[in-house]
């Protein structure tokens, strides 16, 4: 037990300025998929969440509903408590900004940064957004408006301590060069390594203009910006300056998980802080994409948000979680959608798992007598399954290793369909009508019965009911709780000799017709767009139903910027900004535009094709032309429509 080796892993900490949303719920289940992996592995995890309080933003909310901010959030702070409970959220600890333990940690930290001279007192005179917390120059601004959301930005002096970061720069671009893996996805890596190269400038850590912070300990007219003192949670929770036992088991990071909005006060300020106090560096920086609904990234300001809570009541946490950890691909965006989501249920988890379980247990039942049989006799289609699964095994390690989440379950999934293909392809029926053929059936029954026996164990860290669940009808484990992942790799591990039940379906599917419509609107209540009836029309040949082209994500998008590809007569590369966010672009349409004539169109971009690297530049998606023999021309909006909004 001593000797275990330790893993731990963050999400970001929330704010608890009004209550969270599935994109709030995607990092911390996914977080928790990783340490319910890691545990199953034999690691000694640490996963820590928790909440960032202070800060003018939280103190307005709580002033516009006429209350103390520390009432406000302390009402908040249970509301995302008993989401976490709903979701099975298995964190060791739960940090709050408030607590005492980070007053301490916090003040401790500043004072040394400041004593050893790193941060210093100086005149403060910036762009200020309030939502964001942070400062722009005149050049950093958007039309005047902050460059990251889009809002009013008000014009503040004051005196301000700042963090001299541009020191450390040289030596945080060496820590990102030596180690690949620290900032992922590669193409945030890129971000973050040019964002430094075009120069860093002090960080403001203190705030004169509102209380709602951690004082300075030496000067009480400020409070320590509420960045400094958030990022620092991530040293309390283990125990920084108060527990060393525990700081010195835990530290430093395996993982930071969060998504790409935060990336760059993690890979940049954070690491510089750590340097500042001569702390190791966590070992991964992870960003992932951003849960979207139509019109853009779900956000709390914007009002557009999906309650999580409402989702399990109705789908249950495991669908809710395996939807949430299968839809968003490694490093992208995905569109948050109730009728994926329903259709995830009937087809992966009804149809699929739920269907090869209980057809299974039935045949079992049925050839004999409930009683899970020895394999005996196998021909080349059984090895096959047996080697089938093997490499499913290996995939779905490798994938989550690196916190390739959809990537795992989609491996996961390739092994149930493969299953349920084997028995297609068997035909126990038929073989049960020959009694020669008996130990061929018997083989059958028993490679079916370890191929649930993997599947569960690889789907386990995401749906964490489901195993205890299935087990009640398969009894194939004592203790569930001491199930390791690496019996997903052994073969033959299913016990002969066990008694099979049939007992309730896994996962019933879900008709969404016979939800009634103000159930289905539940959760979306806060879209005003209709959600579109998914009803089965049948597909002429030669037709395409509404759902399908309901797949193509087409979007407004801006061109920022643009130039020709090196080396590649035909080839752009366009920068273009859809709302929020920016994707690059490869477009073949270099001898009918030049770079100047691109930027400034609002053109239609197909948003979710599957990226991929044209002459070694990811391509983000493509924007749509029509053409002949002799012409091309992009199809541009020509209303004031903006960028992020859909084309259909
Ligand atoms: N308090 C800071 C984080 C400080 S960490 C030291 C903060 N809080 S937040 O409440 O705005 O949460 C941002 C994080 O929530 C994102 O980085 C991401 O992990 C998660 N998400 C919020 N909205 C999301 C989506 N729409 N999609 C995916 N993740 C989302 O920033």
């Amino acid at each position: 037990m001593q000797n275990k080796k330790s893993y731990y892993i963050t999400t970001p900490i929330y704010y608890p300025s009004d209550n969270l949303h599935i994109g709030h719920a995607y990092t911390t289940v996914a977080a928790d998929c990783m340490a319910r992996f890691k545990r199953m592995q034999g690691y000694d995890v640490f996963y820590l969440t928790g909440t960032d309080e202070h800060g003018q933003k939280i103190e307005r909310a709580a002033r516009e509903k006429g209350m103390e901010p520390s009432a406000y959030v302390d009402g908040i702070v249970v509301n995302i408590r008993e989401l976490w409970k709903a979701l099975l959220i298995s964190n060791t600890d739960f940090i709050r900004t408030t607590e005492k333990r980070q007053e301490d940690v916090v003040q401790k930290i500043f004072t040394r940064v400041y004593e050893q001279g790193d941060i210093f007192l100086s005149q403060y005179e910036g762009w200020y957004c309030s939502p964001c917390e942070t400062f722009f120059t005149e050049r950093q601004l958007l039309e005047g408006k902050c460059p990251d959301c889009g809002r009013d930005v008000e014009l503040l002096k004051e005196e301000s301590y700042f963090f001299n970061m541009s020191k450390y720069a040289p030596r945080l671009l060496e820590h990102i060069d030596s180690h690949p893996d620290f900032i992922q996805p590669e193409s945030r890596r890129n971000e973050v390594v040019n964002f430094i190269k075009s120069g860093l400038e002090d960080l403001c850590v203190s705030r004169t203009t509102f209380k709602w912070g951690i004082p300075v300990p030496f000067n009480s007219n400020h409070v320590v910006y509420v960045w400094f003192d958030a990022l620092i949670n991530y040293l309390t929770g283990v125990g920084y300056l108060q527990d060393e036992e525990t700081f010195k088991k835990y530290w430093p990071a395996d993982v930071h998980l969060m998504a790409k909005d935060i990336i760059r006060f993690h890979a940049i300020i954070w690491p510089i802080m750590l340097m500042a106090l001569d702390l190791p560096l966590p070992k991964k920086v992870m960003a992932h994409g951003w849960i979207m609904l139509e019109g853009g990234k779900m956000s709390k300001s914007k009002g557009n948000v999906i309650d999580p809570r409402i989702l399990v009541e109705k789908y249950g946490v495991d669908a809710v979680r395996y939807y949430l950890i299968k839809e968003l691909s490694f490093g992208q965006d995905g569109t948050y959608s109730e009728e994926i989501l329903v259709n995830r249920i009937n087809a992966d988890l009804a149809n699929d798992l739920g269907n090869l379980v209980s057809r299974t247990i039935a045949m079992i039942i049925k050839y004999f007598g409930g009683v899970i049989p020895e394999a005996r006799t196998s021909v080349a289609l059984d090895d096959e399954i047996q080697a089938f699964a093997g490499q499913v095994y290996l995939e779905a390690t490798a994938k989550l290793e690196k916190m390739d989440f959809s990537g795992y379950l989609h491996a996961a999934a390739r092994l149930v369909s493969r299953a349920n293909k084997y028995i297609d392809e068997t035909a126990p029926w038929v073989l049960a009508k020959e009694e020669s053929q008996t130990g061929r059936l018997a083989t059958v029954m028993y490679n079916l019965m370890e191929c649930i026996r993997i599947a569960l164990i690889l789907t386990a860290p995401t749906m964490p009911t489901l195993m205890e669940r299935a087990n009640q009808q398969l009894g194939l484990w004592d203790k569930i709780e001491e199930v390791k992942w690496d019996e997903a790799g052994i073969w033959g591990m299913a016990k002969a000799g066990t008694q099979v039940t049939k007992g309730e379906s896994l996962f019933p599917r879900i008709d969404l017709k016979t939800l009634g419509e103000e159930e289905k609107k539940e959760p979306v209540a806060l879209i005003t767009e209709p959600q579109i009836e998914i009803e089965k029309t049948e597909v002429e040949d030669g037709y395409i139903s509404i759902e399908d082209f309901a797949r193509l994500d087409l979007r407004v998008a801006e061109v920022i910027a643009c130039e020709k590809m090196k080396k590649a007569d035909k080839l752009l590369i366009l920068t273009v900004k859809m709302g929020d966010e920016e994707r690059t672009v490869v477009s073949g349409i270099a001898l009918h535009y030049t770079p100047e004539e691109m930027v400034g169109k609002k053109v239609v971009l197909l948003a979710n094709l599957k990226p991929t690297k044209l002459r070694g530049v990811m391509s983000q998606g493509m924007i749509l032309a029509a053409s002949d023999e002799q012409f091309v021309d992009v199809l541009t909006v020509t209303k004031d429509i903006a960028s992020g909004n859909r084309v259909k």
